[in-house]
């Protein structure tokens, strides 16, 4: 990580690719540019960019990192433009129930004003996928939470492309405090990190996440206690995290201040990787005519046989 002459505090967890950058370095988008590159050398000079050392250190103290120009605007542009075209086409009817998703909306019937989520966007936008096979993109997440990583895909929950915005129309603005694990307690399929691709930058303006550094190692309980009264079921373990050192207080409910917490902000192209294990929510706009998209998956390197489908809708909305 880089030191900064502000402040300590500047950009926590923001490693960046290499600074020529893939396809999207500058003047290459659009234009004419140099002889094109073979795409191993690109994914190499990124790679040798990424001290991967420095990289899974900073995972494994605070939980979570944000990987800087590694994918390149080129990609990013595309994939802005597939999924606008998909959520138009949600919204449009003209794709099937498959895509236009209600479960994570705070009212399903928000759903026929506004698309707030494309569910299965990979099977939709190519580019979502390109991004998911990155090899340099896989190789950290593998240094991260094992060897044997998979895509939560088609079989799965899918990759989600979600516009999040303020606004009576909106279903999805804020999210309260949660685990990833939570939703899914009782599956082996852990551990896990949710992958997030930044379409816009995040600012207090139009949202931002917050998360708890360090929070991943405690053993977090199953969500027995929940705002929206959702049961457990028995088979859930009941605690996950990668100690067994009870957390020092109790996640809030809500949206509640939680001592030690950060805010971490992406930029346009950022890839954020957070642990399943990890506390964060996130904060509402505070300006009325912004968006903040971002496509958002899942890896996970425990057992993809143990796969079954599991939603425990345990936090805020
Ligand atoms: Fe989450």
């Amino acid at each position: 990580m880089g030191s900064s002459v502000l402040t300590p505090f500047a950009e926590p967890g923001v490693f960046r690719a290499g600074a020529a950058g893939p396809a999207g370095a500058p003047g290459l988008a659009g234009g004419p540019g140099p002889e094109p590159t073979p795409a191993a050398d690109l994914a190499a000079d990124r790679a040798a960019d990424l001290d991967l050392d420095e990289i899974e250190a900073f995972y494994r103290q605070h939980g979570f990192v944000i990987l800087r120009d590694l994918l390149g605007e080129k990609l990013i542009a595309r994939m802005e433009q597939e999924c606008e075209a998909a959520q138009a086409g949600v919204l449009a009817g003209d794709l099937s129930a498959r895509y236009g998703s209600t479960q994570y909306l705070d009212d399903a019937a928000k759903a026929e004003r506004f698309v707030n989520y494309v569910e299965h966007i990979q099977e939709l936008a190519p580019a979502v996928g390109e991004a998911a096979e990155d090899p340099v993109l896989t190789g950290v997440i593998r240094r991260l939470i094992g060897a044997r990583i998979w895509l939560s895909g088609s079989e799965q929950t899918g990759v989600v492309y979600q516009d999040a915005r303020p606004g009576r129309e909106s279903g999805y603005t804020r999210i309260g405090w949660h685990s990833d694990w939570q939703a899914m307690p009782s599956l082996d399929v852990w551990p896990g990190l949710a992958i997030t691709i930044h379409i816009d930058a995040t600012s207090p303006a139009n949202g931002f996440l917050r998360v708890v550094p360090g929070s991943h190692q405690w053993a977090t309980p199953a969500p027995y206690r929940n705002v929206n009264g959702v049961p457990v079921p028995a088979d859930a373990r009941p605690t996950g995290g990668y100690t067994d050192t009870a957390p020092p207080f109790e996640m809030p409910l809500g949206f509640e201040k939680v001592l030690g917490e950060i805010a971490v902000y992406a930029e346009r192209g950022d890839v954020l990787l957070h642990d399943g294990y990890l506390w964060h929510s996130a904060a509402r706009a505070t300006d009325d005519d912004t968006r903040r998209r971002h496509v958002r998956g899942s890896f996970f390197a425990g057992e993809q046989a143990a796969y079954r489908r599991q939603f425990i809708k345990n936090a805020a909305r």
